[in-house]
């Protein structure tokens, strides 16, 4: 039997608790840059374990069956995670581990609320546990549902019940009604009844908040529900008088927020929109769902391997077609050909290509791509007309000039990486369909702009072999 050693509260363990969120801090801010941010990770796990190993020694910590019990199960079901999901599945995954951390907020919440029920218990230490309790439990449900929308287990596109508004507000004035009566009777022995009823209602909340959001803008809400764990975590420090606990869903909270902000302002939305629009479903097919076919000009693997061979500089924009094609190692064979020609190749990153933030550089960094070649979109825009041929790999809206000259799109005003303006236009996906924003793209009918439709993996080895043989 362990014995604990470090008593709550007292220097040590404050001690190690400020260790462990330095080192958060540290891991964050290294993990600003593609150069440091897995060495960032692993300080980041570092301060995580610290905090963990001397919670766990606390004086007063209870049952070690279980503990270890908890430690392995949790700890198995991590490391195969990690190695078997794919890198397109990463936002799913990342719901899943925040629903997580919630509905655990929202069992300790359960827990103390128990412990005081009948006992002294101070307003100060009942207000957080309500708060965890109703954030925690919104954000497991509301997680669990972005999951299950991302994994195809239920249908992508806004599910939305008649009244839905309504419905939602009628639910949060109730789950705060109860809340406030909860609160103003805490001393004396609380209903256990009524604290089940806001676990209840929050579920409901959460779920009915999730299901009419598109697939599409799950990494969106994900990112707020994160910053919801985030505050519920550090409210049930509060209650539990652990400073490791607040300080860390305090980073989440700020952090999940900013992310959340900058995502949509990349998509130029406002985060009341990505939420109650119901935008952001399936796209229709066809080109923007007209139906009627317009001209445009489509080539082969060959001939887009003549104009690449031939250029002085070529930018690849990559997109969310080529997460999807997983090209991101036939990309840089193509990439590696053509340097070799004496072709100077860069990439152009949009911060909301793909599905998630950082999409693109997890994938090119996976394809050994050197980081210096990856151009933030502000920068590579300048020097679009003087590029000999831009490549835009399953990429559509982020190159989209409706973005731009259309006051009327629903894109408008969304930040583009401007490759109508590179002397030659190369777009390879597999058919004029449109992107995540289910609009044509003008983009594909400019007389500079030739087609090439195919898998993205696909085109770019036909490319890769086409240019060794000119
Ligand atoms: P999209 O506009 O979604 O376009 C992706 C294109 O990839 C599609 O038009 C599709 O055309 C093509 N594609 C799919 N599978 C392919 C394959 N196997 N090979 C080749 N092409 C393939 O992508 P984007 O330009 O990256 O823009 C991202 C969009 O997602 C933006 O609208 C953004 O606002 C939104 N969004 C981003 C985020 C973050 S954080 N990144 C979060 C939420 C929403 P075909 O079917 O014709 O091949």
């Amino acid at each position: 039997m362990l014995t604990a050693v470090i008593e709550p509260g007292g220097d040590l363990s404050t001690l190690l608790y400020v260790l462990s969120f330095s080192l958060f801090i540290v891991g964050i801010k290294q993990g600003t840059s593609p150069t440091t941010a897995k060495r960032g990770n692993m300080i980041a796990a570092v301060g995580m374990a610290i905090a963990v190993v001397t919670t766990l020694l606390l004086d007063g910590i209870g049952n070690w069956g279980v503990i270890i019990g908890g430690l392995l199960v949790g700890g198995a079901v991590g490391v195969v995670a990690s190695i078997r999901v794919q890198m397109t599945e990463m936002p799913q995954m990342v719901a899943l581990y925040n629903g997580v951390g919630g509905g655990a907020v929202a069992l300790i919440s359960w827990s103390e609320f128990r412990h005081g029920v009948g006992g002294d218990f101070p307003l100060e230490e009942f207000i957080p546990i309500l708060f965890a309790a109703v954030i925690g439990s919104i954000s497991f449900w509301g997680s669990n549902i972005a999951f299950a929308k991302l994994q195809d287990l239920i249908p992508t596109k806004p599910l939305a019940v008649p009244g839905q508004q309504v419905i939602n507000a009628v639910l949060l004035v109730a789950i705060v009604g109860i809340c406030v009566y909860l609160g103003i009777n805490h001393g004396d022995d609380p209903s256990q009844g009524l604290f089940i009823l806001v676990l209840v209602l929050a579920a409901l909340l959460g779920n009915l908040v999730v299901l009419p959001i598109g697939g599409a803008d799950m990494p969106v809400v994900i990112s707020l529900l994160n910053a919801a764990t985030g505050l519920s975590a550090a409210a049930a420090g509060f209650s539990l008088d652990n400073v490791a606990l607040i300080v860390a869903g305090t980073i989440v909270g700020s952090s999940g927020t900013i992310l959340t902000m900058e995502m949509a302002t990349a998509m130029n939305r406002s985060v009341p929109n990505i939420l109650f629009a119901g935008f952001g479903g399936a796209p229709a097919g066809g080109a923007g769902g007209s139906g009627e076919e317009r001209p445009h000009r489509s080539v082969t693997a060959q001939d887009a391997a003549i104009s690449l061979a031939y250029a002085d500089s070529v930018v690849i924009v990559p997109g969310y077609g080529l997460a999807v094609a997983q090209a991101q190692h036939a990309v840089k064979e193509m990439a590696d050909e053509l340097e070799k020609r004496g072709v100077e190749v860069r990439y152009a990153i949009h911060p909301v290509a793909g599905r998630m933030p950082g999409h693109m550089n997890v994938l090119l960094a996976e394809a050994d791509v050197p980081y210096e070649k990856l151009v933030e979109m502000e920068e590579i825009n300048p020097d679009m007309p003087r590029t000999s041929v831009a490549v835009v790999i399953g990429a559509n809206d982020v190159t989209n000039p409706a973005a731009e000259n259309d006051p009327d799109s629903p894109i408008a005003g969304m930040p583009i990486i401007e490759v109508a303006n590179a002397q030659q236009v190369i777009v390879i996906k597999r058919s004029l369909s449109p992107g995540f924003a289910g609009i044509d793209n003008d983009l594909f009918y400019l007389e500079k702009t030739a087609m090439l439709f195919d898998d993205a993996k696909k085109a770019a080895q036909e490319i890769a072999s086409e240019v060794t043989k000119l």
